[in-house]
């Protein structure tokens, strides 16, 4: 994983693996991690566990794999780049799947990015925010995701990249 000033990117190409015969159509989803998430692992693993974010990313690129798709991620801890992201992924990817963290409960401008750029996108929680504190069961990000999966641990990140990539190859 590369690091520059508040941004980790990693990418993974998958599909080149494939056999003449077998590949599918291209297909790149860009996986986003909000603020936070770059402390699995250790951060309160009561409610999050001990999978690190790393961990998490190495989980995906397999299923990935198994799904002939590519991944390509990003965490931050600030907003801004974040929709930067949203922004750039118009370009590059045909599909996000996104754990915004805490923005999810207040970021309008996450919102409007995902919104804007029109991709579709799965939104994904390590818990249930349903069963957390009540300033967590709005998700503004919800109204404009084609599904959100919540409260299955790393599960809700590899069952969201199925639907996703499922959903595109419909
Ligand atoms: C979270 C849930 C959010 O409420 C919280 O702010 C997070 C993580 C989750 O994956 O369960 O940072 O998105």
């Amino acid at each position: 994983m590369s690091a520059r000033a508040g941004v980790n990117v990693e990418t993974l190409q998958a599909a080149s693996l494939q056999k003449p015969d077998t590949i599918l159509r291209s297909l790149s989803v860009l996986v986003i991690h909000g603020p936070n998430l770059n402390l699995l692992g250790q951060r309160e693993p009561g409610i999050y566990g001990s999978i690190s974010l790393a961990e998490i990313n190495r989980l995906l690129e397999a299923e990935a794999l198994k799904l002939q798709a590519k991944v390509t991620f990003i965490q931050s801890n600030h907003e801004g780049i974040l929709v930067d992201a949203i922004h750039e992924a118009l370009e590059q990817h045909q599909g996000i799947l996104i754990n915004a963290g805490a923005y999810t409960h207040t970021s309008v401008a996450l919102r409007d990015a995902i919104a804007a750029v029109n991709l579709p996108t799965v939104e994904v929680h390590l818990s249930n925010i349903y069963r957390r504190e009540g300033f967590r069961h709005n998700s503004y990000i919800a109204p404009v995701a084609i599904g959100q999966i919540s409260g299955f641990g790393v599960q809700s990140y590899l069952l969201g990249l199925q639907a996703l990539v499922g959903h595109l190859r419909s």
